[in-house]
């Protein structure tokens, strides 16, 4: 993979460790990193990152962790501990917990900071934050919250592909990591603000997230060797 311009990450968005290892074992030597959600772990907890990485894959645990420093930094010792080699936490938990956590995951982790999850608009973030809708833009505020990651000296941030290049022109030691990764012609599913895995690219994505656009086509070999093709260096 060392010719591929970014490192795709195939998010296991299944309930059980079986359909978990089956995507694996299908995807084979295609795919080198996988992401472990809430909805995985909290359903078979630390078995199924061991089980990854028994297979000679990294994992991306991404539990965005958000609590005092105190608990964030020992949450991310332990995701280091069980293997690990990136995690996610709130960027809205402040600059002393991102750094907590960046602490606890050690050398052998990245810490990922959350910026504004791609499921909240201007609206929903204004009443969250208790400002009025018209003081709030969506693309400062995630250039804030970056700033914040790159203070901490996270390893990247999530962000949307469209946030990507406002993120590397400010920060050039952030990576950023994009979901919402989509072929052309392919369904967006529920994501509004979606790219092709080449365009991602483009605009500065480090890391991809590929969920359905690989795990829900009819053949996920195939749609993954595409994605390989997409973003392979010229
Ligand atoms: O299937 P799809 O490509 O939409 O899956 C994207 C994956 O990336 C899911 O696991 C989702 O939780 C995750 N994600 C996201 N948007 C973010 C952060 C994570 O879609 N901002």
């Amino acid at each position: 993979m060392a010719d591929l311009s970014a490192v795709p990450i195939v998010a296991l968005d299944v309930p059980s460790e079986h359909e978990a290892m089956a995507l694996v074992r299908e995807l084979g030597p295609l795919a080198g990193w996988y992401k472990v959600g809430g909805e995985l772990f909290t359903a078979c907890g630390p078995s199924v990152v061991r089980a990854i990485r028994a297979s000679g894959r990294q994992v991306f645990l991404d539990l965005k962790f958000h609590d005092i420093p105190n608990t964030v930094r020992a949450s991310a010792r332990s995701a280091a501990g069980l293997g690990a080699s990136m995690i996610t936490v709130h960027a809205s938990g402040g600059a002393t917990m991102v750094r907590a956590a960046v602490e606890g995951a050690g050398p052998t982790c990245h810490v990922m900071g959350v910026t504004v999850l791609t499921s909240m608009d201007a609206p929903s973030l204004a009443e969250t934050w208790g400002r009025v809708e018209s003081g709030v833009e969506l693309l400062g505020e995630v250039v804030r919250l970056a700033g914040i990651c790159a203070g901490a000296g996270t390893h990247g941030v999530v962000c949307s592909g469209h946030e990507a290049s406002a993120i590397v022109e400010r920060f050039s030691g952030l990576n950023p990591l994009v979901p919402g990764i989509r072929f052309a012609e392919g369904s967006s599913h529920d994501q509004v603000r979606v790219m092709t895995p080449r365009r991602a690219v483009e605009v500065g994505a480090r890391y991809l997230v590929l969920g359905r656009a690989v795990t829900a086509a009819p053949d996920p070999r195939s749609a993954m060797q595409r994605v390989l093709d997409d973003i392979r260096a010229t």
